[in-house]
């Protein structure tokens, strides 16, 4: 493995482009592989095998297509499923899963009320639950299901009216009772104005995009692998439809 190889980042969609933006600001001199795999979009409503299953699609395609020394699976749903058996498929290679930052909202607040927003197989998966255990002595914590969002979000309508009604609808029974929502699908950091704006100031919004970022600058920096060149991202997406592109590079921008 080299320096300048490159670092893939992958998510079900353009989600991971929230973690993406996290990890240029602070590996600015990397070459970025990002591939979004919006024709199978969403993941989190599938049977856990099948995310499984297009998860090992997606790396191995990233793998065929440059050399890598790491892989951020920026996608909470797929690593929920996937990153155990990635790992013990590819020992060689650096990879780093996003998980819910619950941990880092239950230090924030201890004793708080703590949501954790995120999709199906997230919420229904054990790994949550072993999180869950490890903060649940501190803090009172509750999940909550957004479906439809990470659809609007795929189809550019994260800030939008049809957002914010729906997320109304999904966060109506909490406004004013949380002190912190975790964003636990990458999706949702790009709906943070509408989710504020049903929530209210007093609940923060807490993301593990950061989190992930500076786990992916230690695991470089312990390897020697951490890269000072130009910098450089190819963005790649399954969708046939080249408007995914587009909203891609906006949702990059825009972050
Ligand atoms: N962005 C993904 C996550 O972090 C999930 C989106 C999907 O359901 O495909 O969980």
């Amino acid at each position: 493995m080299k320096k300048t190889d490159a670092i893939a980042v992958f998510d079900s969609g353009v989600g991971g482009i929230s973690v993406l933006g996290e990890l240029r600001r602070l590996l600015p001199g990397e070459r970025y592989l990002y591939f979004g795999d919006s024709a199978n979009a969403p993941y989190g409503t599938r049977p856990t095998a099948e995310v499984q299953a297009l998860t090992f699609a997606a790396v191995e395609r990233l793998l065929w297509e440059t050399p890598l020394k790491a892989l951020v699976i920026a996608c909470n749903t797929a690593t929920t499923a996937a990153v155990s058996a990635l790992r013990r498929k590819y020992p060689e290679l650096i990879i780093i899963g996003i998980e819910p930052a619950l941990k880092l909202a239950a230090s924030r607040f201890p004793g708080g009320n703590i949501g954790i927003m995120a999709t199906e197989v997230t919420l229904r998966e054990e790994k949550l639950g072993h999180l869950m255990d490890r903060v649940a002595d501190h803090c009172q914590i509750h999940k909550i299901p957004a479906p439809g969002l990470v659809e609007l979000v795929e189809q550019g309508l994260a800030d939008s009216p049809q957002a914010e009604a729906l997320l109304s609808g999904i966060l109506g029974p909490y406004v004013g009772k949380l002190d912190a929502l975790v964003l636990g699908c990458t999706h949702y950091p790009f709906a943070s104005k509408r989710i504020s704006a049903v929530l209210g100031p007093g609940t923060a919004l807490i993301d593990g995009g950061a989190g992930t970022a500076r786990e992916t600058q230690r695991r470089l920096a312990e390897a020697g692998l951490v890269e000072n060149g130009p910098g450089s991202l190819t963005m790649t997406n399954s969708a046939p439809d080249p408007e995914m592109l587009e909203l891609s590079w906006k949702l990059l921008h825009t972050f």
